[in-house]
Parts: structure tokens; C-alpha cells; sequence
């Protein structure tokens, strides 16, 4: 690993470094208006939730380190004390990117970008109509970052006094994370989009699990499973036994061949092949690649009885 201190980088360089790890970063939409009422429209992923009761949220405008401007954002907040934040999703993309240049305070990003204002509730400046997540914020505090050395960040805590969630992506009184599409920002130019694939449940465990420090040594030390995989198999309530019955199969029951069968996501029927074939029975990396086929298919206790097999 390459160890790189803060102050030896110039300051893009330190920037780049720092939005490159730190992400994928969710992105604020933030509308807010001028004293004269002008709409503002910029994205923002210096941006999160701090707090649900009540519900904070914070943007991170920077004063410009080339000019030390205030960005529209930062001071109309600071003058007005409201704002809204919309979520940002695919099919917005390339207008909040539009959105982000820097046009002269009197111009509204609104018709720039050709995103569509939706009238707030509680608060004057309009949310993104095509937003599916929209916040209406006040403003709390701003906390400035190291202006002693020069620092150019800040700290603006929002707090969020009405939501509005797009009936689309609602399934059964929920916010179904596939339906949102939401984009995210990493360094450089680079995006990244919560759909698909990308989404993936990791189900939180209700109870102490026995640990990684905790699973026998021919298991702990495999060179097939991951470490996702021991994580996974060191999560149950106490180390199983072997249960005698496993595997039990219908005597109409066929399969292929094993890597057939592991590649088709079938690791019972690759279980099988293994079984009836006396050579191959209890070669450890053969039955560490079938658990770890159960692994993936959120199939604990199958896994654990394949590798207790042994
Ligand atoms: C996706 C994205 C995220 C951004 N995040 C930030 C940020 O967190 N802080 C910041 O100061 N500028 C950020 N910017 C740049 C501002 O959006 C840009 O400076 C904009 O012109 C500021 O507009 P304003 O002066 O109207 O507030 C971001 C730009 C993009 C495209």
C-alpha cells in the first residue's frame, strides 16, 4: 500500500485522492433561492444523513480554492435558510451534470438544465419534479473547516421537514432500493448507478455469531472460500454438527457433471455427482466450491453440512 499525507500533495491532487476513496457518494440536488428569489440549482455529493429524530442532513459547499467565491448554494442558504434536496437518478444524470457549471448567480438552473420545479409544501425553493426522493430542509448551522491553515470546506446541517416519495418506487408501504435508480459519485468523472446488480441484500443478524476466530482450521484456512464466505458461514448462533441424513436425495434424482452442475448453480446436484464418485468423495477443494455455491445462494446450513461432510 502507497501512504500519502495530506501535505504533500497539491491541493487538486488532494481532492482527487479524497473523492476517489470516498465513494460512491450520494448526490444532493439542492434548489434553494436568492434574496430576490431567484432559483439555484447545483449538485452537491459532499452530501448525507446525520440523524433520523429529527432527520439532519449536511451538503459540503466549498468556497473555491482558485477564487475563494461562495458558491450560489452556500450563501443563498445561509441568507434564506431553506432549501430542498432531490435524489438523483439515472434519468437525471446528465442534467444535474448541466446543472453544475457555474452560471452566473441571476440565471435559474431550472431552465438550464430542463429539469421541472415541483412546488414544497413547507419551504419556498421547489424540489426536482423529476427527483423520485424530494426534502424539504431548513437550514441549522454552518460549520466552517479549518479556515485557520486556510481550509475551504464547510459543513451546512439541514434539517429535513417534509419528504415526498414518488408512488413508483414504493412496493408494499416501502421504498424498493431497485425501483430509486439512484446515481452516485466517484472521482475523477466517474459515476455509479444503484441498479441491477449492483443491489444486494445482506441480511442483518439477529443474533452474536460464533466468529471467523471460531470455525475449524480446514475451514478458516481454505484456499477456495473467501472471506465473505467465512463471514457468512461464522454468523450462525453456535458451530453446527454434522447432521448424518445430509444430503438426501429422491432415488429418480440425476445430474450432470460436477462443474456443470456448479457453474448452473445446482450445488445439491454437484453434491450428488461427488457422492458417486468414490475417487473424487472427499477431496476438500471439491466440497469447499459446492458450499460455496450454497454460500452465494444464501443456503447456510447446506453449506455447513457440505463442508462438515468431510
Ligand atoms: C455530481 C457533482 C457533485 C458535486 N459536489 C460538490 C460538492 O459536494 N461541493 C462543492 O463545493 N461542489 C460540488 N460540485 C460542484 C458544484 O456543483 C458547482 O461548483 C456548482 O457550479 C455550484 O453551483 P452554485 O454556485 O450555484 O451553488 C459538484 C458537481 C457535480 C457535478
Amino acid at each position: 500500500m502507497t501512504t500519502i499525507f495530506p501535505a504533500d500533495l497539491a491541493h487538486r491532487e488532494r481532492h482527487q485522492l479524497l473523492l476517489s476513496g470516498v465513494a460512491p457518494r450520494p448526490i444532493a440536488l439542492v434548489s434553494s433561492l436568492d434574496t430576490k428569489g431567484v432559483p439555484n440549482l447545483s449538485p452537491y455529493s459532499f452530501f448525507n444523513a446525520y440523524s433520523s429524530k429529527p432527520p439532519i442532513v449536511a451538503i459540503g459547499p466549498a468556497i473555491s480554492a482558485k477564487t475563494g467565491a461562495e458558491k450560489d448554494t452556500y450563501r443563498n442558504i445561509r441568507a434564506t435558510g431553506e432549501a430542498t434536496i432531490s435524489m438523483c437518478s439515472f434519468a437525471m444524470v446528465e442534467a444535474l451534470n448541466l446543472a453544475s457549471a457555474e452560471y452566473p448567480s441571476d440565471v435559474d438552473e431550472f431552465v438550464k438544465s430542463g429539469l421541472t420545479p415541483r412546488p414544497s409544501n413547507k419551504v419556498a425553493p421547489a424540489g426536482v419534479a423529476e427527483s423520485p426522493f424530494i426534502m424539504e430542509c431548513v437550514h441549522m448551522e454552518t460549520i466552517e473547516l479549518r479556515r485557520d491553515i486556510g481550509g475551504n470546506g464547510n459543513i451546512m446541517l439541514l434539517e429535513v421537514v417534509a419528504f415526498h416519495v414518488s408512488d413508483s418506487v414504493m412496493v408494499d408501504g416501502k421504498i424498493d432500493p431497485r425501483r430509486l435508480d439512484l446515481v452516485a459519485r466517484m472521482g475523477y468523472d466517474w459515476y455509479a448507478r444503484a441498479s441491477s446488480e449492483a443491489i444486494f441484500e445482506v441480511r442483518k443478524p439477529t443474533w452474536v455469531g460464533i466468529g471467523v476466530d471460531a470455525l475449524p482450521d480446514p475451514i478458516r484456512l481454505s484456499t477456495v472460500l473467501t472471506g465473505n464466505d467465512l463471514a457468512k458461514l461464522a454468523g450462525v448462533r453456535e458451530l453446527p454438527m454434522y447432521d448424518g441424513s445430509f444430503p438426501r436425495f429422491e432415488p429418480s434424482f440425476a445430474a450432470d457433471s460436477i462443474e456443470r452442475e456448479l457453474a448452473a448453480g445446482r450445488p445439491e446436484a454437484a453434491l450428488f455427482v461427488l457422492m458417486n464418485n468414490a475417487a473424487e468423495r472427499h477431496e476438500r477443494p471439491l466440497l469447499h466450491r459446492i458450499a460455496q455455491v450454497f454460500l452465494a445462494q444464501d443456503r447456510v446450513d447446506e453449506a455447513w453440512q457440505t463442508l462438515l461432510m468431510e
